[in-house]
């Protein structure tokens, strides 16, 4: 059974932290941050504002733009690397606080490839006959775990959530014509939160030593995303019959925008028809491609009809990619 993206929302919080404010934090520089990354500012959330918040409030926009009532969503994934709590998981506050509460719920951690793994598990279980529709959200609260004396990662990321309904495809409507997950858990250790899980929890003891924030070897992650992020894509695109004139726009994961550029240039994709927004957020990792695909949705970058890739790489190391007929 074809699923269609029916409806899309995004949010970010109001906090601007520019370039400008970092130098005053770390020793960095906005030519060094643009000029390796492409990014200019990010948005941070307020101590009382947590992913769940975030999440649903993308969550209602998507909902209001494929004009369907909460409690009639039957399903809700929450791709988040940054929940609420361990337990229980985001997407029951997410369940709670929109009153949806036919849905079941449950989040899932791919870090900034979430929000594909959860269209790709929507859209099978949608096929399957399992449930009607679904929501998928990609929602994070980075900055609560961020080291903010360490300039190697502090200037990368940012908040922020994004949020798709998906349904059955009716007749005149666009489908997901192909979808690519992949895993490779050798690579654990180039990025990582190693604190604050059951193999290190956080105690008394060592709540200071930062063990609870993201540590990343910057160089080895790019190197692997590029690879990784263009298999994923030839993938999608060849089992969706489509080639490289066929895309209309490339949805990227918003991490650097040297990797962007790589991966449109490998794809033969021209710049205009890669959709960048990694200047006003930074990465949000499962909220990147969610919130970018929002945003583009509302631009009017896509209109039915058009053929879009998204393609995501993150912690895992995991990596992912998705051909949609809009
Ligand atoms: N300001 C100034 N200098 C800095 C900063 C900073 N913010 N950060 C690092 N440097 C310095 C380093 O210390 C290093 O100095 P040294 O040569 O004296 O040791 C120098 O800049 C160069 O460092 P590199 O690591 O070579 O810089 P690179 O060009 O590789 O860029 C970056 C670093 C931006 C992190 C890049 O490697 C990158 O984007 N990697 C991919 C990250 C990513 O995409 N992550 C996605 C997944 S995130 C997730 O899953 C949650």
């Amino acid at each position: 059974m074809p699923v269609t993206i029916a409806g899309t929302g995004s949010y970010v919080p109001e906090k601007v932290l520019t370039n400008a404010d970092l130098e005053q934090i770390v020793d960095t520089s906005d030519e060094w941050i643009v000029s390796r990354t492409g990014i200019k500012e990010r948005r941070i959330a307020a101590a009382d504002e947590f992913t769940s918040h975030m999440a649903t409030n993308a969550a209602r926009k998507a909902l209001e733009q494929a004009n369907m009532a909460a409690e009639d969503i039957e399903l809700i994934i929450v791709a988040t690397i940054t929940p609420d709590t361990l337990t229980p998981s985001t997407a029951c506050y997410v369940q709670a606080n929109l009153g949806a509460l036919s849905a079941v719920a449950f989040d899932i951690s791919a870090a900034c490839s979430g929000f594909l793994y959860a269209m790709k598990l929507a859209k099978r279980l949608i096929s399957d006959g399992a449930y009607k529709n679904a929501l998928i959200i990609g929602a994070e609260k980075l900055s609560a775990f961020v080291n903010w004396e360490d300039r190697n990662t502090c200037v990368l990321f940012g908040d922020g959530a994004g949020a798709a309904v998906l349904r059955k495809s009716e007749e005149g409507e666009g489908r997901i014509l192909a979808s690519e997950t992949g895993t490779d858990g050798r690579h654990t250790a180039i990025l990582d939160i190693k604190g604050g899980g059951s193999a290190c929890p956080i105690s008394m003891s060592n709540a200071n030593d930062k063990l609870a924030t993201l540590s990343m070897q910057g160089r080895e992650v790019f190197k692997l995303a590029v690879t990784a992020m263009r298999q994923a894509s030839e993938k999608v695109i060849e089992r969706a019959g489509l080639s490289a004139e066929d895309i209309s726009l490339v949805v990227p994961h918003q991490a650097n925008l040297r990797i962007i550029d790589a991966i449109a240039g490998r794809l033969d994709v021209p710049n205009e028809k890669v959709f960048v927004n990694l200047h006003k957020y930074g990465n949000t990792s499962a909220a990147a491609i969610a919130i970018a695909l929002d945003e583009a949705n509302r631009e009017g970058r896509i209109k039915r009809g058009d053929n879009i890739i998204m393609v995501a790489f993150g912690a895992g190391l995991t990596w992912a990619a998705s051909a949609i007929e809009w």
